[in-house]
C-alpha cells in the first residue's frame, strides 16, 4: 500500500497484548500502535499514546474515568475486551460524545461453565483432594475423607437473572437442583417456567441456599452486595460462588466468614484488588481460587478479542458498532449527520 493511502487509515491504540486474529483484522483497517505485552499501561502513559487516535481497544484494569474521558481528544470509540465494563464510566463517555463497546453473548456459555466448576471443586472439596493426594497424606481410605457436600437436588440462588445467571440455571437443572434467584427485573415468565425458577428476596435467596452464585454487574448498589451480615444470613453448608466482579463481595468479611465457618466453602474467579487477594483467602483451605479466568477458553477469548476489534473499526469507520453500551449518543451521532 502507498503511503498516502496508509495514512488515510484511523489510527488505534490497543492497550494489551489480545489474540493474533485480532491484531490482523485491525491492521487491515487502522494504524495500529500496539502495547504487546500483558503489563497494560499506566493512567498517564495512556493518556500520551492515546493522543492522536480514533479508536481505542481496552482492557479491565484500563480505567476511563470521567476526567480521563474529558481529556481525550478525537477518539470515537473505546472498545473493552470483556462483558463487564465497570472500568469505564459510560454516562461521562457519552457526554465526551465517545462510543463504548463490550463483548456480550460469546463467553455466556464459558463463564457459566466455569461458575459449576467452582461450585462443584468447592462442594467436593476437590482442590484439598488434589492437594492432599500430592502431599503424600493418603495412606488408606477413610469412610470421611474429605466429605463435602451434594449438589444434586439441592438449591441454588442466583443473583442477577441475566444471561450468565440464566445459562448458570440451565446448567442447575441438569444436576436436578432447585432455583431461586433475585433480580431487580423478574424474568420472562416462559424462561421461569421452563427452569422452574423463583424470584425471591435476598433475604430468602440467601437463608435457604445451598449455594449462592453471583452474576450481577459492579454498580454501585451491587458493591458490597455480599458482605458480613449476608454471609451470616447463609447456611453453615453453604458455598459462595462468584465469576462477576470482586468488589460485590466484602472480601476481608469473606476470608473470616471461611475462616469462622459462618460458610462451608467458596469458589471465587474475582477480587476486590485484583491481583492482589486478601491473605485470609488464600489461607481459607475451603476456598477454590482462580485468577479471573471464567471467560478464558481459548475459542471464546479470541471471539472476545475479535469481537472487540470489529467493534472498534466499526466505530472509527463511523458505522454503528455492533455491541454499542451507549445507543443514545449514536442516535444523536446519526440525526447530527
Ligand atoms: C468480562 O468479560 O467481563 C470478564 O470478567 C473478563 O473476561
Amino acid at each position: 500500500m502507498c503511503d498516502n493511502l496508509r495514512s488515510m487509515k484511523p489510527a488505534v491504540l490497543v492497550t494489551k497484548r489480545i489474540f493474533p486474529e485480532a491484531i490482523a483484522y485491525l491492521r487491515e483497517h487502522a494504524e495500529v500502535d500496539y502495547e504487546e505485552n500483558d503489563d497494560g499501561m499506566n493512567a498517564a502513559e495512556l493518556a500520551r499514546r492515546i493522543r492522536g487516535k480514533r479508536g481505542v481497544v481496552s482492557q479491565l484494569m484500563d480505567k476511563f474515568t470521567a476526567e480521563v474521558l474529558a481529556s481525550l481528544d478525537g477518539i470515537r470509540v473505546i472498545a473493552n475486551v470483556a462483558v463487564g465494563y465497570d472500568n469505564i464510566d459510560v454516562p461521562a463517555a457519552t457526554r465526551s460524545g465517545i462510543l463504548v463497546t463490550h463483548t456480550p453473548d460469546v463467553l455466556t456459555d464459558t463463564t457459566a461453565d466455569f461458575a459449576f466448576t467452582l461450585l462443584l471443586a468447592a462442594a467436593r472439596r476437590l482442590v484439598e483432594g488434589h492437594r492432599f493426594v500430592h502431599s503424600g497424606e493418603w495412606t488408606k481410605w477413610r469412610v470421611d475423607l474429605l466429605v463435602g457436600q451434594d449438589i444434586h437436588h439441592r438449591t441454588l440462588g442466583i443473583f442477577g437473572m441475566g444471561r450468565i445467571g440464566q445459562a448458570v440455571a440451565r446448567r442447575a437443572k441438569g444436576f436436578a437442583m432447585r432455583v431461586i434467584y433475585h433480580d431487580a427485573r423478574r424474568a420472562p415468565e416462559a424462561l421461569e417456567r421452563e427452569l422452574g425458577l423463583e424470584l425471591v428476596s435476598a433475604e430468602r435467596l440467601l437463608r435457604e441456599s445451598d449455594f449462592v452464585s453471583l452474576h450481577v454487574p459492579l454498580t454501585a448498589e451491587t458493591r458490597h452486595l455480599i458482605g458480613a451480615r449476608e454471609l451470616r444470613m447463609m447456611k453453615p453448608t453453604a458455598i459462595l460462588v462468584n465469576t462477576s466482579r470482586g468488589p460485590v463481595v466484602d472480601e476481608p468479611a469473606l476470608a473470616a466468614a471461611l475462616e469462622q465457618r459462618v460458610i462451608a466453602g467458596a469458589g471465587i474467579d474475582v477480587f476486590e484488588n485484583e491481583p492482589r487477594v486478601d491473605p485470609g483467602l488464600l489461607r481459607a483451605e475451603n476456598a477454590v481460587l482462580a485468577p479471573h479466568i471464567a471467560s478464558a477458553s481459548v475459542d471464546t477469548r479470541r471471539k472476545m478479542s475479535m469481537m472487540a476489534a470489529e467493534n472498534a473499526v466499526a466505530g472509527m469507520e463511523g458505522r454503528r458498532p455492533p455491541n454499542l453500551l451507549n445507543p443514545e449518543l449514536w442516535e444523536r451521532i446519526s440525526a447530527g449527520r
